[in-house]
């Protein structure tokens, strides 16, 4: 199972990370500061780890285990930032990032509905869950405009590699639906 390549919503297009994107994913989002504060993988330091994480997902996709996007926006095929979905079984896990000068327009929950809204669609998948930092407010709505709900709050359970050295906290947002259902492992997502 696999979602499609290309997936188009209103106002974005997302289509599979390529080689020829480390550079922007590390100058946009994956080496910034702001971005990466409430992240769970530490900061690219160069656009050499934008680069790993660019073959790691390819080998994803082609071992079917997770399917990163680039999010670009359609008008003008500007990068704007990623979105991955990983799948376990028949669980789902969304994460995302967006570079800052597109941040507030509604771009993250468009392309969050557009995965989810696929997943709802696979006879397979019976849940899709996203992790989130407590104090990432954008993200929580991002997760519940796209329907999601809090299932609750997990404690040491989440590496914050830029905001404390040890183990910290994470809401965990899931949806169910008429798939599937399994026993959850929780494991989150890494841009690393
Ligand atoms: C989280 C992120 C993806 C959101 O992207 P976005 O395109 O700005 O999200 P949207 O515009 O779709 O929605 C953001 C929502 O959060 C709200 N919001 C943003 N900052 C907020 C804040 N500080 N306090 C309260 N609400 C806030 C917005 O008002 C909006 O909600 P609304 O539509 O109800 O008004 C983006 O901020 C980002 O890339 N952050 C850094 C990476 C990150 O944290 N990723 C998620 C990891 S779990």
């Amino acid at each position: 199972m696999q979602p499609p390549r290309i997936v188009e919503t209103l106002r974005l297009t997302l289509r599979p990370v390529a080689l020829g994107d480390a550079r922007e994913i590390y100058r946009g989002w994956a080496g910034r500061a702001k971005a990466t504060r409430m992240m769970n993988f530490p900061r690219h330091l160069n656009q050499t780890a934008s680069q790993a994480w660019v073959e790691r997902c390819l080998r994803n996709w082609q071992e079917a285990t997770a399917f990163a996007y680039m999010i670009l926006l359609r008008d003008t095929g500007e990068r704007m930032g990623s979105i991955e979905i990983a799948l376990q079984g028949s669980a789902a896990e969304i994460g995302y990032i967006l570079a800052e000068q597109f941040w507030g327009r509604g771009y993250a929950t468009e392309a969050t509905r557009a995965l989810v809204d696929w997943a709802e669609a696979q006879r397979d998948i019976g849940r899709i869950s996203a992790t989130c930092h407590p104090d990432n407010i954008a993200s929580s709505r991002v997760i519940e405009k796209a329907g999601l709900h809090l299932e609750g709050r997990l404690e040491d359970a989440t590496s914050w590699p830029q905001l404390q050295r040890s183990n910290g906290p994470c809401l965990v947002y899931s949806r169910s639906f008429g798939g599937p259902r399994q026993p959850i492992e929780h494991a989150p997502l890494r841009l690393q």
